[in-house]
């Protein structure tokens, strides 16, 4: 058999596992007519109701149960009495006594979550403005409407079926998903994807050998070469894919550099050996993740620390970044006291969250600090003013002091972290306790850090 077939083969196995059949369609498709009719129902003449999202373009992965449906208001009315009446209008559709539920959620901008909880479905109902073109934009997600035109009119059944797969590759590696804990690859970034590359299989062949600073602009069909300077300081980004729909939009926005790299390394893997595991990520325990972590650690001879504390019910993504700053800010402080971590993790879970650093068995219990050049003579007399004891001296051309440190150990200087004396924490963590943890870490924080350790393990 050759290699094409081989791929070919692998292909249509998946594609038989994830493309949704015909059962799960019309379950789809009666939800969205039912609820395309309650919302007409509701909304009356003045608001246009548009199914989008992955169903609406036929690129949707089997067992994903999730409806995206906009309602489209004229922009005679303000942004804020635009969303209050979608969210009236979608509050008016639930089905109490058919055992519907909604969650509010909160991204750019506020929408509706339907839990159709018997039927295990649920329907994101996002209100926006009704647009023709991107330049009356008012608001980010006025921009979807736009992109089931130029997914539709551009796409055959191969095209999709490509995107399912692209889908399920990106999932089992665990970059599927703009959000801010996988600063991956969005569904749309997907479909532009495929479509650009004209298949599944070319796109895992120019991802393979990708050179960056790439720009992608699939309106013109071009990888634009020669002027990528422009573009890489225009959006501050080295993978840029330009939205056909908004030239000053770029889709990959949200691909972190670790998620490109290791859809680069992934697809190098895939083609030099061929194998349906790559459509399936890793199976791996969280049973005894305290016996995990701790192996892990002496295998590296590495501390692990972590602190934890408790987060409140607001968007996931502003929660992840919030704690990324104050990692990275905690990360900086062990740094300036000779603890710099070698590696560095966070996660949350429900109303939890964690911030874990490795880092070697080490003590620091004084420090050189450098002073001025010997010729700057006052501020030379001022640094030997404060610094009397124990050692100051000199070493080439400048004045220097050794520094006895207040935290000679990371957990010292950690401790003091947690009690909230070096650093100010974002305000929601403010009030509530942090606790700090190190090697032995209980289970159920220990298993939120293994989920965040073996996201970042290559497997084979
Ligand atoms: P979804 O996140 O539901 O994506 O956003 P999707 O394409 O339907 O993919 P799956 O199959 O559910 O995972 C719905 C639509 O909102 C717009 C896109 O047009 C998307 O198709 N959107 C969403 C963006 O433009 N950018 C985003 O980051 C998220
Ligand atoms: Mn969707």
């Amino acid at each position: 058999m050759t290699r094409i077939n081989k791929i070919e083969r692998i292909f249509d196995r998946v594609l038989k596992n994830v493309k949704p059949g015909d059962g799960e369609i019309k379950t789809i498709n009666s939800t969205v007519n039912e609820m395309m009719s309650r919302l007409k129902k509701v909304a009356g003449n003045n608001v246009e109701i548009m199914l989008t999202g992955s169903v609406a373009r036929g690129t949707n992965v089997r067992g994903n149960y999730d409806i995206d449906i906009f309602l489209l208001f004229k922009n005679n009315i303000s942004e804020e009495e635009m969303e209050k009446k979608g969210i009236e209008i979608a509050k008016k559709t639930i089905a109490k006594h058919k055992n519907e539920t909604y969650t509010m959620k909160y991204a750019e901008h506020p929408y509706l979550m339907l839990n159709m909880n018997d039927r295990g479905i649920t329907i994101d109902l996002v209100p926006s403005f009704k647009i023709k073109d991107a330049s009356e934009r008012i608001s980010a997600v006025d921009r979807t409407q736009l992109h089931n035109q130029f997914i539709n009119s551009n796409f055959n059944e191969k095209l999709r079926d490509d995107v399912r797969l692209l889908k399920t590759f990106l999932a089992a590696n665990g970059i599927y998903g703009a959000e801010a804990r996988i600063e991956g690859f969005s569904g749309y970034l997907c479909e532009l994807l495929v479509f650009h590359f004209g298949s599944f299989a070319k796109l895992l062949n120019a991802m393979g050998s990708l050179k960056l600073p790439a720009v992608i602009d699939i309106k013109n069909n071009s990888r634009i070469q020669g002027m990528q300077a422009d573009f890489v300081k225009k959006f501050a980004k080295e993978f840029i894919v330009i939205d056909p729909v908004d030239e000053n939009r770029n889709v990959a926005a949200n691909v972190s550099s670790e998620s490109l790299s290791l859809l680069m390394l992934k697809a190098r893997k895939f083609l030099a050996g061929p194998s349906i595991d790559a459509f399936y990520g890793p199976k791996f325990s969280d049973v005894n993740s305290k016996a995990q972590i701790k192996k892990l650690g002496d295998e590296l001879g590495l501390d692990v620390y972590a602190l934890v504390f408790k987060i409140p019910d607001i968007a996931e993504d502003i929660i992840w970044q919030q704690i990324k700053k104050t990692r990275g800010r905690i990360e900086d402080i062990l740094r300036q006291g000779n603890f710099a971590p070698e590696l560095s993790f966070q996660n949350i879970s429900d109303r939890l969250g964690i911030i874990s650093f490795f880092i070697n068995p080490v003590r620091c219990n004084s420090k050189k600090a450098a002073g001025p050049h010997i010729a700057m003579a006052d501020s030379v007399d001022a640094f030997m003013k404060k610094h009397k004891k124990p050692f100051t001296f000199i070493e080439n051309d400048r004045i220097y002091s050794m520094q006895r440190q207040a935290h000679a150990l990371p957990e010292d200087l950690l401790m003091a972290i947690a009690g909230k004396k070096i650093i100010e924490f974002p305000s929601y963590i403010k009030k509530e306790k942090i606790y700090f943890y190190k090697n032995r870490i209980p289970e159920q924080y220990a298993k939120m850090l293994n989920q965040a350790v073996r996201t970042r393990l290559l497997w084979q």
